[in-house]
């Protein structure tokens, strides 16, 4: 079957064949923020390299496998690694893995990532809840025919980042002490950093924040009528008066700084859900 539902038939139908039981909750780890996967009561781990239809992870920092198993008493399924369209990836394959676990019959999907700040009141380590996107200036999944099965041509964005999922998440960060950023996330292809120019542009163009993911996934998540909430762990600031430079590894070591703040919050979410 070569339409993309016949495909998503075929990967839903293998994974389902090695784990019986549907997850409830979809996780996707950003980069440097796997060690959720550690909490994780193991039951299953399949290689996404082993999984029909599934593109394959290169990137440094990601591990390529959906593990499935408990947390918090909830069945899940994290994606450990995730596809980047500067992988070469076309928006189509960098989603394709939402699809499947909609299809597995997840109710909500948490996505983290490790974002630029543009916004002059965050700083490295921040945690910022995502309540919105702008991802006209990045590549669109849902390019090219439409199969109706999966969702409307037009779908609507009004609110892609769930308003129920955010105010339980505000919750679970304040019964843990951990104080929270929001705003608005801008996605780009990669894997260039941003000139100056450009995060001043970003910012002027009304976002908190900039990352190579995560808008291709919502897109998908919402054409399949999925909530999702989403978090943004703020790796470096774009905009400084210094002549401040921006590595991979820097964005790498904050994000395992915040990590524990990113873990505690997906850990009472999914209890809540
Ligand atoms: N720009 C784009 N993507 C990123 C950044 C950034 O500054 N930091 C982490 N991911």
């Amino acid at each position: 079957m070569s339409t993309l539902t016949g495909k998503l038939k075929e990967t839903v139908a293998f994974i389902k064949r090695l784990v019986p039981a549907d997850p409830q909750t979809g996780i996707i780890l950003g980069s440097g923020l796997g060690n959720l996967t550690g909490e994780i009561q193991v039951e299953q781990e399949i290689y996404y390299r082993d999984i029909p239809h599934f593109p394959v992870s290169t990137v440094e920092g990601h591990s390529g496998k959906l593990i499935f198993g408990m947390l918090s008493g909830k069945r899940v399924v994290v994606m450990s690694g995730r596809f980047h369209i500067y992988e070469g990836y076309s928006p189509q394959e960098v989603a394709y893995p939402v699809r499947v676990l909609a299809l597995l019959g997840i109710k909500a999907l948490l996505i983290s990532n490790a974002a630029g700040g543009v916004n002059a009141n965050f700083k490295p380590g921040d945690l910022m809840i995502i309540t919105d996107h702008i991802g006209i200036f990045t590549l669109n999944p849902l390019i090219g025919a439409n199969e109706e099965a999966l969702g409307p041509r037009f779908p609507d964005m009004s609110a892609p980042y769930s308003w129920e999922l955010i105010a339980k998440a505000k919750a679970v960060a304040s019964a843990n002490g951990i104080s929270l950023q929001e705003g608005v996330y801008f996605g780009v292809t990669g894997p260039s950093f941003e000139t100056r120019a450009e995060y001043r542009l970003i910012r002027t163009l009304g976002a908190d924040a900039v990352g190579m993911s995560t808008v291709q996934e919502v897109i998908v998540a919402a054409h399949m009528g999925l909530p999702v909430f989403g978090v943004s762990v703020i790796s470096n600031i774009g905009i400084r008066d210094d002549n401040n430079t921006v590595t991979h590894q820097e964005v790498l070591d904050e994000a395992k700084t915040a990590e524990p703040k990113l873990t505690a919050i997906f850990k009472g979410l999914v209890a809540e859900l």
